[in-house]
């Protein structure tokens, strides 16, 4: 097995590449920052195995230039960033890192409900100014979570464990998915409803779908116009679920109250009409970015490639 030789594009934590090292030959691209397709197709020439990173786009183009890749490892749960059935009918396996990030995405999301119901950011922007000037009676008003609707789209492992910390903050859930799932599944009370009803009742919507065909651009002009002009979109799944564009009108045009951010539709830009606006809060993408975390994900890359090349199925596959 030492024969083979694993590309990874970015520098990952050092569990995963020690692990890696001490079953496969090992080389982690020195450039540390994201590669173009070019770099990515030269760097990985001579390789087996690649871990690769969301931002590494490993589309049709990208596959078909990879030459002697039998594994990409991605280092994430989501794996929107590669074709995975064209990599399928190519022979390359692709795996991700499902489980060891979803508590730390789901608080990431509790984080921005909380930020935006409270205005923190905008209160800490506020302090630091300046303008601070002690306490009266209708200063800076936000929200209240108890008793109020948190709308999760996709009851997915993440979507679940928004919910079940949501509710400790007396939110109530309702949520919308291909299909509804069994309450006794469920460990905290939950309502499903249409997807229309989902936009009507949230004073929260917190999006947790896989970004696909079907779920790309679903939440668009037509869609914010159905929800309360007291509500708030939180999106810490994948920036092309909503059609950001739109999105700006909205928030522009008070349809809705505000937004709570992790990923962008085109990350890393982040559309200047968010930018200028003071009832959104936009996060640079740290939905897994805790140091626990991230040294999982590096270990789950390392196994799944080292058990490839074990002649075994990778534990998460993924085509
Ligand atoms: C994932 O794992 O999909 C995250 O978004 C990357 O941090």
């Amino acid at each position: 097995m030492k024969r083979n030789r694993i590309f990874v594009t970015r520098r990952i934590p050092e569990p995963g590449l020690e692990r890696l090292k001490e079953h496969l030959e090992t080389e982690v691209s020195l450039l540390d920052r994201n590669l173009t397709r070019d770099e990515i197709l030269r760097m990985t020439a001579g390789y087996q195995g690649m871990v690769s990173m969301p931002t590494d786009s490993i589309d049709r183009d990208c596959l078909d230039g990879l030459s002697g890749i039998q594994i990409i490892a991605n280092y994430a749960v989501g794996f929107n960033n590669i074709d995975i059935d064209y990599a399928r009918e190519k022979g390359i396996v692709v795996t991700n890192t499902p489980g060891v990030l979803t508590e730390a995405t789901a608080d990431i999301a509790i984080a921005l409900i909380l930020c935006v119901a409270r205005r923190i950011v905008e209160g800490d922007r506020l302090v630091r100014r300046g303008d601070f000037e002690g306490f009266y009676p209708t200063f800076f008003l936000g929200a209240e979570l108890e008793n109020k609707v948190l709308g999760i789209y996709g009851l997915g492992r993440i979507g679940k464990a928004v919910a079940r910390k949501a509710v400790c903050f007396g939110l109530r859930i309702i949520y919308h998915d291909v299909e509804p799932l069994e309450q006794e599944s469920l460990d905290f009370p939950a309502e499903y409803v249409s997807f229309n009803e989902l936009l009507g009742k949230s004073d929260f919507l917190s999006i947790h779908a896989l970004l696909s065909e079907e779920t790309h651009h679903r939440f668009t002009r037509k869609e914010f116009k159905k929800m309360k002009d007291s509500a708030f979109l939180i999106n810490a799944a994948r920036g092309p679920l909503v059609k950001e564009e739109d999105f700006v009108h909205a928030l522009e045009n008070r349809l809705i109250a505000g937004a709570g951010l992790d990923v962008y539709e085109f990350e890393p830009k982040v559309h200047p009409g968010l930018i200028a606006l003071e009832n959104v809060v936009l996060l640079p993408h740290l939905g897994s970015a805790t140091i626990e975390v991230r040294e999982k994900m590096s270990l789950m890359v390392a196994d799944n490639i080292i058990a490839f090349f074990q002649g075994k199925t990778p534990p998460n596959r993924v085509n």
